[in-house]
């Protein structure tokens, strides 16, 4: 697809992964709008950046839908969606809470198919539209402590097979994006990012991978790629 003037929702898009993406679309000449739940960080972030600001919690089941109908008003249209906005939880087995799948599931699995759901909608009338899921390597392997982050990646992956084969018919792209360890504040509950290390990736691999996957010529479309750090001295 042409990057030029495209309308692109990207969810977290004040942080991290998210926000090395949203900055990237921007520059390449679209018109993007992010997300994320604290509201002071996503306005400083968007203002920054030149993306438009759309804050509500993607777990918050009730606000979706007219969260969704904003953005596409905002952007004028959505031609791309990044769902990108995820959490973490590492318990070990023995201390598995219902709770932790229920955090979890709620914003990487639940919320984020309802999200989905609302903005097809567009891409299904117009015929055309990308959606990228940002699962994790945790989608096809799993790790000691990774029972509830795993197990929602790899439900990610498996409805992303899904969605892809449903939406194929309607020239609807769906892409998932599997990034091994990023240095973010991911799964840091004082929000803090983690500086770069030399042999680790960056945000910015990240975003570099979903902005060429958009960038192909729209009679393709590259249906998962991973993401690993090459890491020589391991
Ligand atoms: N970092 C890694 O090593 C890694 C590896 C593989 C995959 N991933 C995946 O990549 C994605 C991005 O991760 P990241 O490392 O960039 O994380 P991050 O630095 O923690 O950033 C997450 C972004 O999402 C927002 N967010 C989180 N929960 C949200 C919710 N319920 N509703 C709306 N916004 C929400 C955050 O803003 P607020 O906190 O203000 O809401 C922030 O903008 C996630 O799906 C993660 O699972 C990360």
């Amino acid at each position: 697809m042409n990057l030029q003037n495209a309308k692109i929702l990207v969810t977290g898009g004040s942080a991290g992964i998210g926000k090395a993406t949203a900055k990237l679309l921007v520059e390449a000449g679209a018109k993007v709008a992010i997300t994320g739940r604290n509201v002071e960080k996503l306005n400083r972030v968007a203002e920054e950046m030149g993306a438009i600001p759309i804050a509500f919690d993607v777990s918050d089941y009730g606000v979706i839908s007219a969260k969704a109908a904003e953005t596409v008003e905002a952007l004028g249209g959505i031609d791309v969606l990044v769902n990108n906005a995820g959490i973490g939880d590492f318990p070990s087995m023995g201390d598995i809470k219902i709770e932790h799948f229920e955090r979890v599931f709620s914003t990487n699995v639940f919320g984020l198919t309802l999200l989905t759901q609302e903005l097809v909608k567009h891409f299904i009338e117009q015929k055309s539209g990308h959606i990228i899921n940002l699962a994790s390597t945790a989608a096809v392997r799993g790790f000691a402590r990774g029972t509830v982050y795993a197990a929602s990646k790899f439900a990610l992956r498996g409805m992303t097979e899904c969605w892809r084969a449903e939406l194929r018919q309607h020239n609807i792209r769906v892409i998932l994006v599997n990034p091994s360890e990023v240095t973010t504040a991911f799964a840091n509950t004082e929000r803090i990012e983690r500086p770069e290390e030399a042999y680790k990736l960056r945000p910015l691999e990240i975003a570099h991978t979903i902005k060429a996957t958009l960038e192909m010529d729209d009679r393709g479309f590259i249906p998962e790629v991973t993401i690993w750090a090459t890491n020589p001295n391991r």
